[in-house]
């Protein structure tokens, strides 16, 4: 029987050949309808046989009724297992079946319609909204799979109130979406995010960043809190070092993968003509506006503080309860640097001169540059092609052009080249970029570590700083 996807090609096609003859155009119609009508029938029949069949079951299951004693479970489970196959072999629920998945990859192929920008921004947004449902999933896994051990080990394990361990560990979900709600609201008022739009692009597809989202609650209290800038403040002591002797005034700067700001935020404080934090995801974006998105006194949450548990999204390497359920708070600032500017923007496509020009369009930049790549030059694919691309954005300024890197060289699985530290300084000496200092030993730094855990990721970071001559 000929399949409806045939006809509807069929259609197209005959629509979209323009030149075919008046006769050809005729016939063509003519076996459209040919085969309309074949699918109609087909259609038919094939109800016919279905009906048939479910007909056939149902005298089973009323011969096995009256034949075998009252209560006997036998009629009920030979007739659904035979209702079941008889249905998932039937043409009809295969086609049902095409249709749904169908309907998944429209999708994923209406999200790329809108453009790669306003899906992914959609993406972050409704990973955000997600939050404390997928939380919720992830913890009822952890019950069911308490649930497969026996009665008596259940009762053993709840000696330790493993089982109140869960339920704690759920209250603080709850915690952690009041900032996430507040972020979720703000986010789609600033960027004009209806609810229709983000149920029409995003609800339903395949795409799931739960992950990141903790990631982004981790840099938090990496970045904002009143943990004490354990991670951060080695980075920017380094960083700062390196402006020392600069009118910083007459400098741009420029900080590629930004996260969530905290970096560029600093180096805008210390006092440059303009820094570009220029971040390549939606969700970090989102985050770092959310520092800014100081809340009227009005709203719900007068003092804009937030507590954080960064640590409850994972049941391993924990001491004690205590340690897991620790929270910190996260306040948000009054305002942003004037000279900060936050740009969602792939980094090797980025585009400095058009935000510098005057309003006649013509660019008016300061001759200097300072580049400051921290945790990032390691996130490349491709290595190479986020040097061209500071070489590129250095080629804009006509003064000094320093490059500061900090950061570890933990490639990716899929890096085109990965390169040691000494190999890292010959490809950009090559390059034209001279080293002007280095630190001696690679720093030790945690990223989003959990200081009290019981596995704790350390980096050895690089410190370099080189200009371009
Ligand atoms: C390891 S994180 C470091 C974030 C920040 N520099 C810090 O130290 O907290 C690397 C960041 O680079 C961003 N990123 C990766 N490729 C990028 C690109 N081509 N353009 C802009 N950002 C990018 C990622 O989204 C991520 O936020």
């Amino acid at each position: 029987m000929p399949k409806k996807s045939n006809v509807n090609s069929t259609k197209i096609n005959s629509k979209s050949t323009k030149h075919v003859p008046k006769e050809k155009d005729e016939q063509t119609k003519e076996g459209i309808q040919t085969q309309l009508r074949a699918d109609q029938l087909g259609n038919v029949r094939e109800s016919v046989v279905l009906a048939s069949r479910i007909a056939v079951i149902l005298v089973i299951h009323f011969i096995l009724v009256a034949l075998l004693p009252p209560r006997n479970k036998l009629p009920v489970i030979l007739s659904s297992l035979l209702g079941a196959s008889t249905l998932n072999q039937s043409s009809m629920f295969i086609r049902f079946k095409q249709n749904m998945l169908k309907r998944m990859f429209d999708k994923e192929s209406k999200s790329l319609s809108i453009g790669k920008s306003r899906s992914d921004l959609l993406f972050a947004i409704y990973d955000i909204k997600q939050y404390l449902y997928r939380s919720k999933q992830w913890n009822d896994k952890r019950r069911s799979m308490f649930k497969m051990m026996t009665w008596r080990q259940q009762h053993i394990c709840n000696q330790s109130n493993y089982a109140k361990k869960l339920n704690k560990v759920e209250t603080k979900f709850v915690e952690n979406n009041k900032l996430l709600t507040d972020l979720y609201q703000r986010a789609m008022e600033r960027h004009c995010v209806s609810s229709w739009e983000l149920k029409e692009y995003a609800q339903g597809s395949k795409h799931n960043g739960h992950y990141r989202v903790i990631e982004s609650l981790c840099h938090y209290s990496r970045d904002w809190s009143n943990l004490g800038d354990v991670e951060i403040q080695p980075l920017l002591d380094y960083i700062k070092l390196q402006f020392k002797g600069l009118d910083l005034s007459e400098f741009v700067a420029v900080v590629p993968g930004s996260g969530l700001g905290r970096v560029a935020h600093e180096i805008a404080l210390s006092g440059f003509n303009r820094v570009h934090a220029v971040e390549f995801s939606w969700l970090m974006t989102l985050c770092n506006e959310y520092v800014y998105a100081n809340l009227s006194k009005e709203e719900k949450n007068p003092t804009n503080s937030y507590n954080i548990f960064p640590f409850i999204h994972n049941y391993s390497n924990h001491l004690n309860l205590e340690n897991q359920i620790r929270g910190f708070q996260f306040k948000q600032l009054e305002k942003k640097p004037e000279n900060l500017n936050i740009h969602t923007a792939d980094f090797t496509t980025f585009n400095i001169s058009q935000f510098h020009t005057d309003k006649d369009g013509v660019v008016k930049m300061p001759e200097n540059l300072v580049i400051v790549t921290c945790f990032f030059i390691d996130t490349a694919e491709n290595m190479m092609d986020y040097f061209d691309a500071i070489d590129r954005i250095a080629s804009s300024f006509k003064g000094k052009k320093i490059w500061v890197n900090v950061g570890p060289l933990k490639y990716g699985t899929a890096a085109k080249v990965e390169l040691n530290n000494e190999e890292v300084k010959m490809v950009r000496e090559a390059m034209g970029w001279k080293t002007i200092d280095e630190a001696e030993t690679p720093k030790t730094l945690g990223y989003l570590t959990d200081v009290k855990g019981l596995w704790k990721g350390y980096y050895g970071v690089t410190c370099w700083a080189c200009e371009k001559k």
